[in-house]
């Protein structure tokens, strides 16, 4: 009890601290500007007009239908950010014939209008940047910076379809009969259910929406109900930019009753997710029915196998930064750190050195590198995983418990002498929490890597350009970094092999999977 209080009172300081420090313009903020109190930051960002509670159907802001609300809160202390409506199938149905109808008018402008407007979302996007980044700072935690690197990263994918959208080329097929013209067009599938997740608030949803309004679909977006604010900011910003009413609509609240709407409806025609496996299946399962188009980016459990003869400098960077990426929260994160024995002492004992210096707190205070995690939830599931690989004989190197900062903090933890059997190498921790496994030949580690269900993210540490090209392949991933911890971008293909999901987002790749194949013969034509 005592121990709760003096917990509370700290983040009570804080907060003042915070607040004393602050004062905010809406388009551009210093960076000491932004480490400013929870109240002034949401009411700040209220009269932007950033600062949305409603859904969004067919260009309008609409309450609940029944009233409902839901709250949303700050990781990092607990309080309420704003109560936000909480919808149903109602409002699901409602919105989906609002894209439905956008669909036609959208999908027939010309390539060129589409971009032009998506290029203005982007600018609109990056103009606001730090609101944004202060919105997701504000309900998923992750620190200022990063939240900020989130914005740059969800509107690059809006600026890459943007430009995307003007090739989307057909094919001309050499004919077998010389009276016929075999051409082929490539056409938006229609509506399009986009199911997102909490650890990346803005660019889960901008990598689907890019892609499909590029190709003329319209969308009906279901934000994480942890985070929805920063979806419906965007929002805001896309209808700003002349995104047509209809083409983008918003709806949260009930999980369960959204998803069903959107999988039932026949007018939906794809449904794509992030997030987890289970829930993942659940789509795939419902899509079937109506035989919608699925893309699905799932859990990882991303092996990250240093060798003896890696840079060890190259190794503990790469590796510090896909473990602690949004404190341990991505689906590419390293799940299970693999050093071969030669340089299993040096690379614990340095990268232990590292950890121990991450400063964890509010994403808003200066310095902090991990904030807190999402929720209570996910502390026990990392809890529960740390103290089974202790039950089965594991160290804890560094950390191993909550963070004395109490709510929803974790030490960043590395626990050595991990067995791939334990329940931390089965399964993705999605937490600060590093297992390292020792293994003794190149073999050993690929067969480690790749005994596993899931294949997103893959990294490999070595300065051996043989080696690099012979284990990326061998990998059964559907990315491998070599000699660098950080993947991700716009312009390279995202997605999974086995049952880390089915599709491609971003690249060139990732149009495709928003359009279907028409086949146009044309006879008589001699
Ligand atoms: C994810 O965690 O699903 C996405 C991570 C990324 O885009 O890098």
């Amino acid at each position: 009890m005592m121990k709760r209080m003096m917990m509370l009172t700290r983040t009570v300081v804080n907060r003042f601290t915070i607040v004393q420090s602050h004062s905010l313009r809406c388009h551009s903020q210093s960076r000491r500007q932004m480490s400013m109190g929870s109240e002034s930051l949401v009411s700040r960002l209220k009269s932007c007009g950033l600062l949305q509670t409603k859904g969004l159907i067919g260009g309008k802001w609409v309450d609940a239908y029944d009233g409902r609300t839901i709250e949303v809160h700050n990781p990092a202390n607990g309080q309420v950010i704003a109560s936000v409506a909480c919808m149903g199938d109602k409002e699901t149905k409602d919105a989906i014939s609002a894209a439905y109808d956008a669909f036609a008018p959208w999908s027939k402008l010309t390539a060129a209008d589409r971009s032009n407007r998506l290029r203005n979302w982007y600018n609109l996007l990056i103009q606001h940047k730090e609101e944004l980044g202060q919105l997701i700072t504000l309900e998923q935690g992750k620190p200022i910076k990063e939240a900020i690197g989130e914005v740059g990263y969800g509107a690059s994918f809006i600026e890459f379809f943007a430009e995307e959208a003007k090739r989307v080329y057909g094919d001309i097929i050499p004919a077998t009969l010389s009276d016929r013209r075999l051409f082929v067009l490539k056409q938006p599938v229609g509506v399009v259910g986009v199911v997102t997740p909490w650890n990346f608030p803005l660019a889960m949803i901008t990598r689907k929406v890019g892609p499909a309004l590029a190709c003329g679909c319209t969308v009906v977006i279901k934000p994480s109900e942890f985070t929805p604010l920063t979806a419906l900011a965007a929002a805001e910003l896309a209808l700003q930019s002349g995104i047509p009413p209809g083409v983008l609509n918003v709806v949260m609240g009930d999980a369960p009753k959204i998803g069903n709407s959107l999988l039932e409806s026949s007018q939906v025609r794809k449904i794509t997710f992030t997030g987890s496996t289970a829930v993942g299946k659940k789509l795939m399962a419902g899509a079937a029915e109506t035989v919608k188009k699925v893309s699905l980016e799932l859990g990882g459990n991303a092996p990250c196998i240093v060798f003896d003869d890696a840079d060890l400098e190259v190794a503990l960077k790469g590796s510090l930064a896909t473990k602690f990426r949004n404190s341990g929260q991505t689906c590419v994160c390293a799940n299970r750190i693999l050093v071969q024995e030669g340089i299993y002492e040096k690379f614990t004992s340095a990268f232990s050195n590292a950890v121990q210096d991450l400063k964890v707190g509010n994403g808003f205070s200066e310095g902090v590198v991990q904030g807190p995690l999402i929720n209570e939830a996910a502390v026990q599931k990392v809890d529960s995983f740390v103290q089974d690989a202790i039950s089965k004989g594991a160290k804890v190197l560094v950390g191993g418990k909550r963070h004395s900062l109490g709510f929803t903090f974790y030490e960043p933890t590395i626990i050595g002498d991990v067995k791939n059997e334990m329940l931390i190498a089965r399964q993705e921790v999605f937490g600060p929490v590093a297992p390292v496994i020792r293994f003794k030949t190149e073999e050993e580690a690929i067969q480690i890597a790749n005994d596993t269900n899931a294949g997103l993210a893959a990294y490999i540490f070595t300065n051996s350009m043989k080696r690099s090209w012979r284990v990326a392949e061998a990998l059964e991933y559907g990315i491998v970094g070599v000699n660098e911890g950080l993947v991700s971008t716009e312009v390279a293909p995202f997605g999974g092999y086995k049952q880390s999901g089915l599709g491609r987002e971003g690249s060139k790749y990732g149009l495709d999977e928003y359009l279907e194949i028409k086949y146009v013969c044309m006879g008589n034509m001699g």
